[in-house]
């Protein structure tokens, strides 16, 4: 098993990657977790595919168990969707000493946690991530949130997990748009931080040969987003790298109405298009930006998107949440594996779209 461990001033969590690790989860809880009662948040497809094995584990191992399924998508990450599961905990009879496990992808773990957060002021969770996006990204970290009709994440808190336990193979019943989406934030990672992981990806044959490698990925990915989080867990700072692509991925995403490109194609799309723009202004390495397309192209995602109205763009990245009125800061590339953030005027943000 290969073990990380997350370090922040307040608490400290561990991150287990092994295959397989799913079908013995009831001893691992066993080991951090003495209470008796636990409630599980899934979405029914996760839940066809693994709930039984989770809930005969967690079982086997004498926990009082109780399941609360939901229906997949970013639809279920809603006020909505919340309320019914604080009804359910609290039907359970759930209390502070109990504990909640988010059985699925990012939708599932960033609302389970926002739940976990609020509710009786807080009951500890845990994360087994089952998207790819989710086991390098969404569960590490701290960030919980539900959407609102006015925009994705506007409800959300910082509330790290009790653990992290990630099995890649249930990678292997992902799908392959799931998959490829995921991949958009491995190659961020690559491109940000770490010039062997780029390779790695330009390197492996195809989907089969990326799932044979994927513990390997998957420990690289959470290994750079945990010192990125220890040095600056409330995103002011060091945090803000891990933001590569997002500026223009957003503004792309709600331009249509986040009907048409999922966030991976989105952050796609920004990744390429910034490094396009940096590399002719002389900042960034040459040959950079082709190296993220041909990477992009492999992975079936998208690079550009066709008559895109800069204008509609730059407006929605001004009314980002992120961004003040007069500033933004961009992450930009020096070389593959070599970010940094630059502040801009927002006036200058035309330069970089
Ligand atoms: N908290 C954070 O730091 C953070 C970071 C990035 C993204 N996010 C959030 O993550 C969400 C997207 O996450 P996602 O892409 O995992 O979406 P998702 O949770 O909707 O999962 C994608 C799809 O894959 C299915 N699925 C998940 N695991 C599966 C498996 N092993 N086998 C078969 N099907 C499986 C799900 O049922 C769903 O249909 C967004 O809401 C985004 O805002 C949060």
């Amino acid at each position: 098993m290969n073990n990380i461990v997350v370090n922040l001033s307040h608490k400290s969590y561990p991150l287990y990657i092994k295959r397989g690790l799913i079908n013995q989860i009831g001893d691992e809880i066993a080991k951090i977790y003495t209470g008796k009662k636990i409630a599980i948040i899934t979405d029914e497809n996760v839940n066809a595919l693994y709930g039984k094995v989770v809930e005969d584990s967690l079982k086997n191992s004498g926990f009082n168990i109780k399941t609360v399924v939901l229906k997949p998508g970013e639809r279920s990450k809603s006020v909505e969707s919340l309320l019914e599961v604080y009804d359910k905990l609290l039907d359970f009879g759930i209390t502070r000493g109990d504990i909640i496990i988010a059985l699925g992808g990012g939708v599932i773990g960033d609302l389970t946690g926002f739940a976990a957060s609020t509710l009786l002021r807080g009951i500890p969770f845990i994360q087994i991530p089952t998207s790819l996006l989710a086991q390098i990204d969404s569960s590490i970290g701290g960030k919980v949130a539900v959407d609102l009709p006015k925009g994705k994440n506007l409800i959300g808190s910082f509330y790290h997990p009790e653990a992290v336990f990630i099995d890649p193979n249930v990678l292997n019943t992902l799908s392959t748009k799931f998959l490829h989406d995921g991949m958009g934030e491995v190659i961020k990672y690559g491109a940000i931080k770490d010039a062997d992981l780029f390779r790695k990806l330009e390197n492996f044959k195809d989907d089969h040969d990326l799932l044979a490698n994927i513990d390997e990925v998957i420990y690289t990915c959470c290994s750079i987003k945990k010192v990125v989080v220890e040095k600056d867990e409330k995103d002011t700072g060091d945090r803000m790298m891990l933001n590569f692509g997002h500026t223009i991925g957003h503004s792309i995403e709600k331009y249509f109405n986040f009907e048409k490109y999922t966030h991976g194609e989105a952050v796609s799309m920004g990744m390429y298009l910034i490094t396009t723009k940096s590399e002719a202004l002389g900042i960034t390495e040459k040959n950079s930006a082709e190296r993220i397309k041909n990477l992009l192209i492999k992975y079936e995602l998208p690079y550009e998107v066709k008559n895109l109205d800069k204008s509609k763009i730059l407006e929605t990245i001004a009314f980002d949440k992120k961004n003040n009125k007069d500033n933004i800061n961009i992450i930009l590339l020096n070389k593959i594996g070599d970010a940094f953030i630059k502040k801009i005027k927002s006036s200058s943000m035309i330069d970089y779209i």
